[in-house]
């Protein structure tokens, strides 16, 4: 594969790559894992390079692995805090010295660093669904550096690439390897489709035989189901949703239990923007819950996966997410995963920042 075409991109959605080029981004990942291990230096790969990070919600993982990651690689991170900066907007949402539009911001960034990231989902933009995602590819339209997307409202394109690179180190393929996303209860309902959304398309991307577990009113964007529809078509693998959460975790390989919001939190039209509704809907569910029991029900050699931070106590058991020795049957790989955050992000900035 001809590595140049890399040079420059945007990454906002792995719905914009194609499956080769998913697979040259986790054979990068691997060797930088490997430089990595052996001490091998390898900070010549994006010397000098500034990536401006910014980020509208909370964040321990991202954060600190893209700091980490152009560092390791010989650049560096600067973050730029909404509200430190004056707050990039949109025509329509700005406020007088108090915002940028995010136009002027994004030329002024393309001037003096060498790509930006983006994080933005939920409050900040008041639960419109897609109005981050919309914000961010307005900063790629008028950036002439490379837009990185650390979670929107839609996806969270560099958790996937985690997960993915996870499953590939733990089964040796993607091929035949049983996949289940499923909701699970949290006391919180904001929480984005983010995380699911990109993990059920890199999984069916890949030609995982996937299901889709949640209850009936925690349904995903229709665009992603169609999408992983058509991977499963391609790939001659499965694509399935289920709303039954024990039916879904018997005999998977890999089970990825976790919350997102109901649709009742979004504004019209995709919901109806009523938070108390969707809690009321969220507490019908208390019972799908990650336990002992449940895992029992997956493959003997099951892996359980969470993006972090997950909900101790309500999305999980502790004996669950903290069952990591390699040698038990069912396992969790959850710091396995958040540890591939940290190469993945290496991959894609020295393909895309060079
Ligand atoms: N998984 C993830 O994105 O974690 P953070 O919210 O801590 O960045």
């Amino acid at each position: 594969m001809k590595t140049d075409t890399f040079r420059g991109r945007d990454f906002i959605t792995l719905l914009d790559w194609t499956k080769e080029e998913i697979e040259t981004i986790l054979d990068v990942a691997l060797d930088l894992k490997r430089r990595y291990a052996m001490g091998e230096p390898h900070d010549h790969i994006l010397r000098g390079k500034i990536l401006y990070m910014i980020f509208y919600n909370q964040s321990l993982r991202t954060r600190s692995s893209f700091a980490s990651g152009i560092a390791q690689l010989g650049g560096q991170a600067i973050e730029l805090a909404p509200g430190q900066i004056y707050t990039p907007a949109l025509p329509g949402k700005e406020v007088a010295y108090s915002t940028e539009r995010v136009s002027d911001v994004a030329r002024v960034l393309s001037r003096m660093g060498n790509a930006i990231a983006i994080r933005c989902y939920g409050n900040p933009v008041d639960w419109v669904y897609g109005a981050a995602q919309e914000m961010i590819r307005n900063f790629a339209y008028w950036a002439d550096i490379p837009v990185l997307n650390m979670e929107d409202d839609k996806c969270h394109p560099f958790q996937a690439l985690a997960d993915i690179l996870t499953i590939y180190e733990k089964f040796g393929t993607f091929k035949g390897v049983r996949f289940t996303m499923s909701w699970a209860y949290s006391p919180s309902v904001h929480k984005p489709r983010a995380v699911p959304q990109s993990a059920i398309v890199a999984a069916t991307m890949m030609g995982m035989d996937v299901t889709l577990a949640h209850p009936p009113e925690m349904e995903l964007d229709p665009e992603v189901i169609k999408a992983c529809e058509e991977f499963a078509r391609r790939n001659g693998s499965s694509f399935r949703i289920v709303h039954d959460f024990e039916e879904a975790a018997k005999g998977a390989h890999v089970v990825y239990p976790k919350a997102w919001a109901p649709v009742q939190m979004f504004k019209p039209p995709v919901g109806v923007g009523d938070p108390k509704l969707a809690q009321e809907v969220f507490d019908r569910y208390k019972d799908w819950k990650a336990t002992p029991e449940y895992m029992a029900l997956a493959d003997p050699e099951a892996i359980y996966m969470h993006c972090l931070p997950a909900d101790r106590g309500w999305e999980v058991e502790d004996s669950v997410i903290d069952n990591t020795n390699p040698k038990s049957g069912w396992r969790s790989v959850v710091f396995d995963e958040a540890e591939n955050r940290l190469h993945v992000q290496k991959a894609v900035m020295a393909l895309v920042m060079r």
